[in-house]
């Protein structure tokens, strides 16, 4: 249970877990809609027997609605066997048909009761054909007839002592434990009991006994050496500890991250060093482009860098939503670099879109926050942001993280191509090494005046965001955070865009946040954002603005500010962001919403 709750946040419509143990005549399963909790209060009231090995699951519901009777665990027609699994079996329609015309009986809706009617007659089919069940084998036949994304765990009564897992395109990972032995979707899953883990790659099975770990491919042949490696955070760091939230905890974190984001990547003499990159210089010195390949909050990290790496090293950089790249025929070649970020490292569009790029011959990097996790193992070259777990569903240190991160890269491309001398790139890498503390600012000295404009503004039916330049996608991350957590209609576009349509949409009262660029009085691009204020507020509209300390012109118009300290433009969205973070989950906790947890929505997104 404690697994599963730490997994929760992955998906929470739906629970159940499914239990065998020496003697047993079935597999004991317990399921429940909802969330985790109502699982454990039922599992209290009315105990499960005790058992040797268990599987359990948390539901984000991609096929069939969460009820009790679509939850995982499902079982085979005789109730020997149980099954969950993550991902979408494509051909469950044609393999429920062909079962049923067997005979076979569907309770619910789902793909996994197919597979696991499935598997309890390859299962029957063994026995009939060697005398005994063979679990680790049937798993390896059912992986083998299963079209699509899975990841399936198994327990059979009748082998009680082991649990079995493939996966294809979705992932699993094993905990390896003193005399037990875990797996999950990921590390949290285990790291309170262990933090030796074991990756399993694409197209292989595993079997765990207490003591006893094999891998093999679909085919049986045995894997010799799976790779393992030590988790870097305990559980500590995926707990409350105190905070209201974990999205509140993780904001608090928000100069941690970008602060570890910058730790150990500098030599003596102060040059870049990106030691987890296996791209050679001379690769690094051919590329003429990139693509940054991400999705939702990831995706905006990229907008932001794309302003800094562009100025920097001068050479494009696209950025393109990952379900989107690889259905349009990309131009891709060996001197463009793909950037995948992702914080899970397991987002399903992200990882096709990587595929794709490598397909065409490109180099792929990774920017993620998760060790281990698929998205870095299939790159090139991995740049891990040190955010530490994020547990809350919105992703907010990540961001920061994933920005320094971008922004390394930048800075590193820059000193390899020579497109900057040492002391710019030094100045840059000292504006970012002072982020942590103007973030640290914005917390202490924002936080109550973010309060008071959510109270204000809480009954507010629809929000605009607007930024220009790098405040352009920090005014889309800000509408995003809006929307999928107080569940509010946002719009975020860039400013200069307001009198090509958008500003129809502003009436007396509608509030209309700006993100207003430093430089005051010395910028183009603040003379034209105070502009837009002007003209919003001449049509009655409520002015929220994040501008920096002092800004006289701001003060004339805007009827709540959230400060920034003076930073650089390309440095402000590491501040900007953050009052923009706090302002949704205040909004989203007056109106009673679960902001770690928001409707709908699941932390990794394993399906496309
Ligand atoms: C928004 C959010 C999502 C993710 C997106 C990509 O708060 O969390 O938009 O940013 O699903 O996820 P990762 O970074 O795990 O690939």
């Amino acid at each position: 249970m404690q697994g599963l709750q730490r997994l929760e946040y992955r998906g929470y419509d739906s629970a159940g877990v499914a239990l065998s143990a020496p003697g047993m005549e079935q597999v004991a399963v317990r399921k429940k809609a909802g969330r985790l909790k109502n699982l454990i209060e039922d599992v209290e009231r009315n105990p499960m027997p005790a058992a040797t090995v268990g599987i359990g699951h948390t539901r984000w519901a991609t096929n069939g609605e969460p009820s009790d009777v679509n939850a995982h665990p499902h079982a085979s027609q005789d109730g020997k066997v149980a099954i969950i699994h993550n991902g979408i079996i494509e051909n469950a329609s044609q393999l429920r048909l062909d079962l049923m015309a067997e005979g076979y009986r569907f309770a619910s809706a789902t793909d996994t009761e197919v597979a696991a009617k499935l598997l309890g007659k390859i299962v029957d089919k063994i026995i009939a054909e060697d005398g005994a069940p063979d679990l680790f084998k049937a798993v390896r036949r059912l992986a083998r007839m299963l079209q699509g994304a899975f990841t399936i765990l198994a327990t059979d009564c009748r082998q009680p002592g082991i649990v079995v897992g493939a996966r294809h395109d979705s992932p699993l990972v094993v905990g390896l434990g003193e005399g037990e032995n875990f797996l999950g979707s990921d590390v949290a899953a285990f790291v309170a009991y262990t933090k030796r883990a074991m990756e399993i790659d694409q197209d292989q099975a595993v079997c765990v006994s207490a003591n006893e770990v094999t891998v093999t491919d679909f085919d049986g042949n045995v894997v010799a050496n799976p790779k393992t490696f030590t988790i870097d955070w305990d559980a500590s760091a995926a707990e409350k500890g105190g905070w209201d939230s974990f999205m509140d905890k993780e904001i608090h974190e928000d100069p941690a991250a970008v602060q570890r984001t910058l730790l150990g990547r500098f030599d003596d003499s102060g040059a870049i060093e990106l030691d987890e990159v296996r791209i050679d210089e001379h690769d690094f010195k051919a590329i003429d482009k990139i693509i940054v390949v991400a999705c939702g909050t990831a995706s905006y990290a990229g907008q932001v860098a794309k302003y800094a790496i562009e100025h920097w090293v001068r050479i494009p950089v696209e950025i393109e939503l990952a379900h989107e790249f690889r259905y349009r025929d990309p131009i891709l070649n060996a001197r463009t670099l793909v950037v995948a970020i992702s914080q899970s490292g397991e987002t399903m569009d992200t990882l096709m879109a990587l595929r794709h790029a490598r397909e065409q011959g490109s180099k792929v990097l990774a920017i993620c926050n998760t060790q281990g996790a698929t998205i870095p193992r299939e790159s090139d070259a991995v740049l891990y942001t040190h955010a530490g777990p994020e547990v809350a569903v919105a992703s907010t240190k990540a961001f920061v993280a994933q920005i320094t991160a971008a922004y390394l890269l930048g800075l590193y491309l820059a000193q390899v191509k020579g497109t900057m001398f040492r002391d710019e790139i030094r100045q840059q890498v000292d504006s970012l090494k002072d982020m942590p503390r103007k973030i640290q600012w914005v917390l202490d000295t924002q936080t109550a005046a973010v309060e008071q404009a959510a109270e204000r503004m809480a009954n507010a039916q629809s929000f605009l965001f607007l930024g220009r330049h790098v405040g352009y996608p920090v005014a889309l991350e800000g509408a995003l955070k809006l929307k999928e957590i107080a569940y509010t209609f946002t719009e975020g576009f860039a400013a200069g865009e307001l009198k090509h349509g958008p500003i129809a949409l502003v009436d007396a009262g509608e509030p209309v946040v700006f993100i207003v660029p430093p430089e005051r009085g010395r910028s183009v691009l603040h003379t034209k954002v105070i502009s837009g204020i002007e003209e919003v507020k001449a049509r009655g509209a409520t002015i929220i603005a994040v501008a920096e300390e002092g800004d006289k012109d701001v003060q004339r118009y805007a009827d709540v500010v959230f400060w920034r300290p003076a930073c650089p433009t390309l440095m402000s969205p590491l501040v900007d962001v953050v009052p923009l973070q706090l302002f949704a989950m205040n909004m989203a906790k007056i109106k009673g919403y679960d902001v770690d947890k928001p409707r709908n929505l699941a932390k990794s997104v394993t399906v496309e």
